[in-house]
């Protein structure tokens, strides 16, 4: 079989590791797609970078050119942000291209015109390292939950803000100290804004919502609220009510069951709830299924080879697409259940 050809938008911790990846796993890789994978270029900000592995002749500083070849099967986008990303996955889409992403900011904010995009020419849009890095979850809820009733999902979808809460909750320590502590261990960026005021959970909780209940949500969808106003004095009254604070995000159907409300901010849930127990940066998620009943899923949330692992799962899914000539789930999926205002938030879960 021929080797199919994969365009990889964005070197950095996730990107280098992707492309790190794909040449020391290529043989089993091959082996369960059924093809060879080939890197065919790497779009970069900028050269004469060093990058162990990667032929400087794959290297390019033209994205766009790279997605216009015309001979690409997959696309992976690890550039972040809305532009230029969301332009180049549509050229990408426009010349017959699968795409595999990692931007919870785009898909967030057009999700659904981009899974038509890609429906229209019958390639995937696959986006399992969007939200919570290495767990296995846009997948579950997209296919294997898809023939139950996805009641609630609740989620610990930022590993910066629980690592700065756990650390509060286990010393004693106030915001500001487990803030440093975060940045100086390199979880918090220097400015950690889009962490602790919630905006990156409101991201992937907008994602989950939609495909948890099959509708479309988007980030201004989200209510959200940020953690720089817990004090160790809320954390010591949590813990004498025998509970913890986590920053959740809290996707659910209304009672009658006709519309969904999301929204990401700190609440108290008791410490015997599994999430509870999920500690430092990980990440978590419960789901409530009507058949399927209570499932968790659990693991490190952000990282190069973490994430890296979400996206070359999707590469082999699409792939194997590729060749078998048939495409994952699309917009059609979306029901486009209305979306409804938070209604006020739960301070205790
Ligand atoms: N900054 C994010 C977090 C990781 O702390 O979870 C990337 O989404």
């Amino acid at each position: 079989r021929r080797p199919l050809k994969v365009a990889l938008l964005g070197c950095g911790s996730v990107g280098s590791e992707v492309a790190r990846l794909m040449t020391a796993n290529a043989a089993d890789l091959a082996a369960r797609i059924g093809a060879p994978v080939e890197l065919a270029g790497v779009a970069v900000r900028r050269t004469g970078v060093d990058r162990p592995g990667i032929p400087d002749e794959l290297v390019t500083t033209d994205a766009t050119a790279l997605v216009k070849r015309g001979d690409i099967d997959v696309v992976i986008e690890l550039i972040g942000g809305l532009e230029p990303a969301r332009t180049l996955l549509t050229t990408a889409f426009a010349h017959g291209a699968s795409v595999v992403t990692g931007n919870k900011a785009l898909l967030a904010e057009d999700g659904p015109s981009l899974h038509a995009a890609a429906d229209s020419r019958g390639v995937d849009l696959y986006y399992e390292a969007a939200v919570a890095g290495a767990i296995p979850l846009v997948r579950p809820l997209r296919e294997s939950l898809a023939g139950d009733r996805v009641d609630r999902v609740i989620g610990i979808l930022n590993g910066t803000t629980n690592f700065i809460l756990d650390r509060m909750d286990t010393s004693g320590a106030g915001y500001a100290e487990a803030l440093e502590e975060a940045t100086a261990l390199g979880y918090a960026e220097a400015d950690p804004t889009a962490d602790v005021e919630g905006y990156d959970a409101a991201a992937k909780a907008a994602i989950l919502a939609g495909i948890a209940f099959h509708t479309r949500v988007r980030f201004d969808d989200v209510h959200r609220q940020g953690i720089t106003e817990i004090t160790a004095a809320d954390m010591a009254a949590a813990a004498r009510m025998g509970c913890t604070v986590k920053l959740l995000a809290i996707c659910e159907r209304t009672p009658d069951g006709r519309s969904v409300t999301a929204r990401v901010h700190p609440a108290m849930i008791p410490l015997t709830h599994p999430l509870a127990s999920v500690r430092e940066a990980y990440n978590a998620v419960f789901v409530e299924a009507a058949a399927a009943g209570q499932l968790m899923f659990y693991g490190p949330g952000a990282g190069g080879a973490p994430t890296a692992s979400a996206v070359l799962g999707d590469l082999v899914a699409v792939c194997r697409h590729r060749l078998s000539g048939g495409s994952g789930p699309g917009e059609s999926a979306y029901a486009q259940l209305p979306v409804a205002p938070p209604g006020g938030v739960v301070t205790r879960y």
